[in-house]
């Protein structure tokens, strides 16, 4: 290693080393913190499935450094997936598409199909670029915690299993990417995020379809109660004085965190504010509804599964 690096810059460079020797280390990506390792390593995906207590049915996303790189991965480039990429790539967009023989079943669950993200974060794509890697990511949480988007949330027991921990600041985004399943005729989200339906449809020049088809288990951890903390999440209309919660107008008490009314800022903050909240001894937090127009639909979504 050269003698003039900066700390930071020295940190990479072990992170890359590590993960090369199928290690697994937690990395900053501009939706939330993920647990990474060599995405076509079994054993170091099965140590990341361990670590975060997940079970081995729900698959993970393989991260890319450069648009482009995903042929290595996919059977074939599905319809619409080089518009997306040209569109959202490097950014908060996940796609799905058929696996081709390199990616073994422990990422994906064993399912025939592979989610594939290409994170804009500047170390995210250090990271990956330098070890010339596909770098499976879960969000760097314990199962069904809330996804760290700072590095002080992080988990002490993730802490304690991992390689390394790089630490990125706080996630501009604050909310997971839009996972968007690619296998069918008409391209479906399976997850909302920061890049919604509309946007999608606005390149693509046709209507795409929300959610998992009734009966189907497409996005295998989407049905389960997720991104919650310990408290029970009630959400209301008005928080009363007296209660602990996340509010739009000034809070009434210390233990009401006031939040933006920008959508984007306000996911950007929500899941420090709900980890603030989940003290010991707090049995409920209130969250006052944000607005019903389409730009909220992404932090409904994740308020409605953290309220359960
Ligand atoms: O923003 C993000 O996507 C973060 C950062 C770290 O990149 N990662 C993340 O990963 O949220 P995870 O593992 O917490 O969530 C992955 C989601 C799950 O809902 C999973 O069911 C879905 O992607 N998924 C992964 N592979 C899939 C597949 N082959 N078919 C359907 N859904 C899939
Ligand atoms: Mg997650």
């Amino acid at each position: 290693m050269g003698g003039n690096l900066q700390p930071e810059e020295l940190e990479i460079n072990q992170a890359v080393e590590i993960l090369k020797l199928g290690g697994v280390g937690v990395i900053p990506t501009e939706t939330v913190y993920g647990l990474a390792c060599h995405a076509l390593d079994s054993r170091a995906v099965q140590r990341v499935f361990e670590i975060k207590s997940r079970p081995s049915n729900h698959p993970l996303i393989v991260h890319i450094a450069v648009p482009g790189q995903e042929s290595q991965l996919l059977d074939e480039i599905p319809k619409f997936w080089n518009e997306l990429a040209g569109n959202f790539w490097p950014g908060a967009l996940t796609l799905i598409g058929f696996k081709n023989t390199m990616v073994p079943d422990a990422v994906t669950a064993g399912l025939k199909t592979v989610a594939i993200r290409c994170p804009s974060h500047p170390i995210a794509q250090k990271v990956i670029n330098q070890s010339g890697l596909p770098v499976a990511a879960p969000s760097a949480n314990l199962f069904t915690q809330i996804s760290p988007t700072q590095f002080e949330m992080l988990s002490p027991k993730i802490l304690s299993q991992v390689d390394f921990a790089l630490d990125g600041g706080p996630c501009h985004i604050g909310i997971e990417s839009t996972v968007l399943d690619l296998t069918e005729t008409t391209p479906r989200i399976l997850r909302q995020g920061i890049i919604s339906q509309l946007e999608i449809q606005k390149v693509l020049g046709i209507k795409i379809e929300v959610g998992s088809r009734s009966g189907d288990h497409k996005s295998p951890g989407q049905h389960h109660k997720h991104y919650s903390p310990h408290a029970k999440v009630h959400l209301v209309d008005h928080v009363e004085p007296s209660k602990p919660g996340i509010v739009f107008c000034q809070p009434e008490n210390q233990f009401q965190i006031q939040m933006s009314s920008e959508p984007s800022e306000y996911a950007r903050d929500l899941y420090a504010a709900m980890q603030k909240l989940d003290q010991p001894g707090t049995q409920d937090i209130y969250i006052e509804c944000p607005p019903n127009s389409v730009d909220w639909n992404a932090i409904w979504d994740r308020l409605r599964r953290a309220s359960g």
